[in-house]
């Protein structure tokens, strides 16, 4: 499996014949300015939460590709609404899908659209294939539901995670947090993009260090395999 940062909170995921965007933020990121949306042709499109910063190019992108949508059911509705089509969920619901099986996960963070309505509560998603399980968590506070996660599908290869602090989980409590979801391989994302989000790298990587767990923090286009 390859993930791809494109920045902000938005990942790539290309399992062995699917590909799957999640959060789309590209064109109001100016740190992907080198990142062409039209070159994105997913087959599905993971939506955590209603947020300008994890849904501004879904409807651009959705149109070009034909992707599906997946997220909870309110933000399926809106975008249904806009002619898109999408496959809505609630948490603590799961769905196999060709690529394998989606859980949408709790997640403490709030969730409105751009124009005010509602999005629904927020959450993150588990994706579960032949070979691997990753957690990418959505915008949120460290939760104790994560002690959840390893139980349910068993061994995290990977979990995403927010390290921005200010408007998610900060570096402290996402060490905590890759503890409680017995994984030490975490991809760090929601960070740099604004003001209030700017981490040190450094210091952030050294941290998950001292805990023997890896932060990768990649440069926006750069990938993993795992
Ligand atoms: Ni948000
Ligand atoms: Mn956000």
């Amino acid at each position: 499996m390859k993930i791809t940062y494109l920045g902000h909170a938005t990942i790539l995921i290309e399992t062995k014949d699917k590909t799957i965007l999640v959060d789309p933020f590209i064109t109001g990121n100016e740190l992907a300015a080198h990142i062409d949306i039209n070159s994105l042709k997913p087959d599905y499109i993971l939506i955590t939460h209603a947020h300008q910063d994890h849904i501004l190019d879904v409807e651009v992108i959705a149109k070009n590709s034909g992707a599906t949508l997946i997220s909870n059911f309110e933000i399926i509705s809106y975008f249904e609404k806009k002619g898109l089509q999408g496959h809505p969920m609630n948490h603590g619901g799961s769905w196999q899908f060709d690529f394998g099986r989606v859980h949408y996960t709790n997640a403490i963070h709030s969730s409105s659209f751009p124009d005010g309505s509602y999005g629904g509560q927020p959450g993150g998603f588990i994706i579960e294939t032949k070979h691997h399980n990753i957690f990418i968590a959505g915008d949120t506070a460290l939760t104790y539901d994560m002690k959840l996660i390893p139980r349910l599908v068993g061994p995290l290869d990977l979990a995403v995670l927010p390290i921005g602090d200010n408007f998610t989980m900060g570096v402290k409590q996402a060490i905590i947090a890759a503890d409680f979801l017995e994984c030490n391989t975490i991809l760090g994302y929601h960070y740099d993009t604004f003001g209030y989000i700017k981490i040190d790298h450094k210091n952030a990587q050294e941290q998950f260090a001292k805990d023997h767990k890896e932060l990768h923090l990649l440069p926006i286009g750069d990938s993993l395999k795992v």
